[in-house]
């Protein structure tokens, strides 16, 4: 008898993070991708993509009603953290209602719901890596509205998992620029690029976040899990890091503060996770900065 496979619908199918986590799973499972508006050109074979937005509950109804998928996988987004101080309700409808939508068709069909949130629900002040229960703190819309997206999936009672992540970088067909391909991408150009040193975190490489989701989404494990590269350094640390890698001038980065760059939105300067919970629970490591540099460069050696 043929095993039934899982059937997974990402949502932001051709974001950073939810097409990694479909161009990963080609194969294994039967994939579905939702996307705001469907783009032939960079479709990849093995999945069947459907056009809907996350902020429109009966479309998003009736896609779940129709797919049938027992696990959901919400990389949609709102993510422009500066552009949400002047953008606040296209980011809470995104980030709040089109949560608390799926949340509600999810738990309508018993579909398994994994949510991903961030590390800008804390204010960065706590001495030790965070854990997932320790204190909240959003300092910008941005963040507080992913914090209230944590909390109406939680309220809505659905068989749920939230995964908090931090400064992904990575590749696919779809992606646009993140951290790590705007460096190479600046520096190549020999452009001078000004780098804070003052906000440390824990780059993530997407791919590897994809895995353990995928893991996190098929076991059935819920509440919050923290889950990130596994390293904690600066934004100016690891862009030397990039350079030195990608065999880059590093004579081209500079570093400034975060008073001096006067970003719109308020940040955490030093938000790391304890990852205690993801190593006990589900077995996963993740790789540390240069470790994630390098399989991202393996994988995209033309990049
Ligand atoms: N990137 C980071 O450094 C970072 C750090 C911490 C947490 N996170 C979280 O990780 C998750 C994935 O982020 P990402 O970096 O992959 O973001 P991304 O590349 O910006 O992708 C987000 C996707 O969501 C889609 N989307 C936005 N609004 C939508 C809506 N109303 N309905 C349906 N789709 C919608 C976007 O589609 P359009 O192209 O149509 O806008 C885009 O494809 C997000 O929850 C984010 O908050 C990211």
């Amino acid at each position: 008898m043929q095993l039934l496979k899982n059937r997974i619908l990402v949502t932001g199918a051709y974001g950073l993070l939810g097409s990694n986590l479909l161009e990963l799973s080609i194969g294994n499972y039967t994939l579905y991708g939702m996307a705001r508006a469907l783009r032939p050109d960079v479709n990849m074979p093995g999945i069947e993509y459907i056009e809907g937005d996350i902020v429109d509950r009966k479309r998003v109804l009736d896609v779940i009603k129709a797919v049938q998928p027992n696990v959901i996988i919400n990389a949609a987004a709102y993510t422009n953290v500066d552009g949400s101080e002047d953008d606040r309700e296209a980011c809470w409808k995104t980030n709040v209602d089109g949560v608390a939508n799926l949340a509600y068709a999810a738990k309508l069909i018993d579909a398994r719901l994994v949510h991903v949130s961030t590390d800008y629900v804390f204010d960065g002040t706590k001495k030790s890596p965070y854990k997932e229960d320790d204190r909240v703190n959003p300092l910008g819309f941005y963040a507080k509205s992913k914090l209230a997206g944590e909390n109406a999936l939680i309220a809505a009672g659905a068989n749920a998992a939230i995964a908090r992540t931090m400064i992904l970088y990575g590749k696919s067909k779809s992606s646009g620029l993140n951290f790590v391909t705007w460096v190479i991408e600046q520096l190549r150009s020999n452009k001078p690029i000004r780098i804070v040193d003052d906000q440390v975190g824990q780059p993530t490489l997407a791919s590897e976040l994809a895995e353990a989701l995928i893991k996190l989404a098929l076991s059935d494990c819920d509440g919050i899990f923290h889950i990130s590269g596994s390293e904690a350094l600066s934004r100016y640390d690891f862009t030397l890091e990039i350079a030195d890698l990608f065999r880059l001038d590093k004579s081209l980065i500079s570093r400034t503060t975060t008073e001096a760059l006067q970003q719109k939105a308020p940040r955490p300067m030093h938000s790391e996770f304890d990852l205690s919970r993801l190593q006990a629970e589900l077995g996963v490591t993740m790789s540390g900065a240069w470790a994630g540099l390098q399989k991202f460069k393996a994988r995209y050696p033309l990049i």
